[in-house]
């Protein structure tokens, strides 16, 4: 890896800019192969041009550590136009330099070890009640049910609120995801269009929510009470504006990012059962233990399935960059003002890192293996300065949901369903994971 902030005299990288301003967008969106059929002709760097700005794609654990080790130096976070007016300029996701810095410091509490184990009974509660619905239905349609599951659970533990997804809330939130990752044409057809009306319902019913809670007794230890509560160091407390913006994007991150995980650790496990067996034979061990961090940590074996997951289908595919000062990657010119994208699925598909990188092996993530792999070569939550703060919220409900199922459920694909994967805005299957679904008989 190299970098220099003398970069004019390198080449730009390889690749097509395609059509005038709307360049390679359309291609972009629906091609889910678009990067890998560049890089297999490009190599690890190429070009193109993406809603009208010149673009670089970089693909490799090099490439990750020289992006993501270099935020607010070389790099800024941008997202796409959609995704940056859907989700609010005062946004952790959207914050940069010291300010970005102050509120990950604040944010981050709710993503302690003590506040993580403050979730667990409510997280074991909304899983049972889902498993005993799912029982009762066994033929299942399972996608959108995931859907409502990890929007329960957040919005229970982020904001208090008691299943959120049959509320208005829930509604609004659904249509305001759906835009997230679109062209920005403002009309009342377009995807982008609906999700902006939405997003105005749903920041509605968020201050709802808020201004309840201030006006309660006590403003309570979930997320929201967090922030309500939080002091930056100059003793001053969060804006209601902030606090709509922050709050929204976290029920986003917790929700959109975690169905996609559960729902391929649904449909890896179906499609793999010798692999769930071992994971039951992992669960005999702590069935009459409770669900606490430390008893969640020695389930080895299923962490290294989660592990593999992640890697097979990361739910986020990489980061957009805005590049603030010209620098140089293997040879080639990064010109400043142009975009980037570090790509995580990429990454993970990489053959010197997983060889025969489309078979699902949770043996990758042994800890022999995992000394033995490049730093940046396994990165489902991003890494640096802007790594994934719920990281250690997702790996949590995650584990509990799995555990959970494991125990007490049988689960098969159904045939005649379209498994392929639909990658916007995360990994699911086309047909929404059709199965059968029924509890086990019960273990000696
Ligand atoms: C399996 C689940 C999840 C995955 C794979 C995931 C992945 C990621 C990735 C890759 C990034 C970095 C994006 C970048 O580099 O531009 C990120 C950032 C972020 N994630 Fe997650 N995430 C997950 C769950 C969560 C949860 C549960 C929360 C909160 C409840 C959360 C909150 C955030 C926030 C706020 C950021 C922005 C951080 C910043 O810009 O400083 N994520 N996530």
């Amino acid at each position: 890896m190299s970098a220099t902030q003398t970069s004019a005299n390198f080449p730009l990288p390889p690749g097509e800019y395609g059509l005038p301003f709307l360049g390679e967008t359309l291609n972009f969106f629906s091609d889910p192969q678009f990067a890998q059929k560049r890089h297999d002709q490009y190599g690890a760097v190429f070009k193109t041009r993406l809603l009208g700005q010149r673009t670089i794609f970089l693909r490799g654990s090099e490439a990750n550590q020289f992006v993501l080790t270099h935020e607010n130096q070389f790099f800024q976070v941008s997202w796409p136009p959609s995704t940056k007016m859907l989700l609010g300029k005062l946004s952790l996701a959207l914050q940069t330099g010291d300010i970005h810095q102050q509120r990950r410091k604040l944010l981050a509490q709710a993503f302690m070890p003590r506040a993580l184990t403050g979730y667990i009974p409510a997280m074991v509660d909304i899983t049972q009640r889902y498993g005993q619905r799912w029982q009762s239905q066994e033929n299942l349609t399972w996608y959108p049910e995931l859907r409502n599951y990890t929007l329960d659970v957040a919005c229970k533990l982020l904001t208090g609120l008691d299943q959120g997804s049959q509320t208005p809330l829930g509604q609004f939130f659904e249509v305001w995801c759906e835009g997230l990752f679109s062209i920005p044409f403002p009309f009342p057809w377009t995807r982008f269009g609906r999700a902006k009306v939405n997003r105005d319902r749903l920041l509605q019913e968020v201050e709802k929510i808020i201004l309840q809670r201030q006006s309660d007794d006590t403003v309570g230890n979930d997320t929201l009470g967090l922030l309500i509560q939080a002091e930056d160091e100059t003793g001053n407390r969060l804006s209601l504006e902030e606090l709509k913006d922050q709050v929204l994007l976290l029920l986003f991150a917790g929700h959109e990012t975690l169905t996609s995980a559960i729902a391929s650790f649904c449909l890896l496990m179906g499609q793999h059962p010798q692999i769930l067996e071992k994971v039951r034979d992992e669960q005999q061990a702590f069935l009459d233990q409770p669900m606490t961090l430390d008893t969640l940590k020695q389930m080895t074996y299923l962490d290294q399935v989660l592990r593999e997951v992640l890697r097979l289908v990361p739910p986020v595919g990489g980061g957009f960059r805005t590049v603030l000062e010209p620098c140089e990657f293997n040879g080639y010119q990064i010109p400043k003002g142009w975009n980037l994208l570090y790509q995580i699925g990429s990454t993970h598909q990489d053959q010197q890192l997983y060889p025969d990188p489309e078979r699902f092996d949770p043996d990758r993530f042994s800890p022999a293996q995992v000394a033995e792999r490049a730093k940046y070569g396994y990165i489902p939550f991003g890494g640096g300065i802007r790594e994934c703060i719920g990281k250690e919220f997702a790996r949590l409900e995650m584990k509990i949901f799995a555990a959970h199922l494991a125990r007490h459920y049988d689960w098969m694909l159904l045939p005649d369903q379209n498994l392929d994967l639909v990658t916007i805005p995360t990994p699911h299957p086309r047909d929404g994971l059709k199965v059968k679904f029924k509890p086990r008989p019960a273990q000696p």
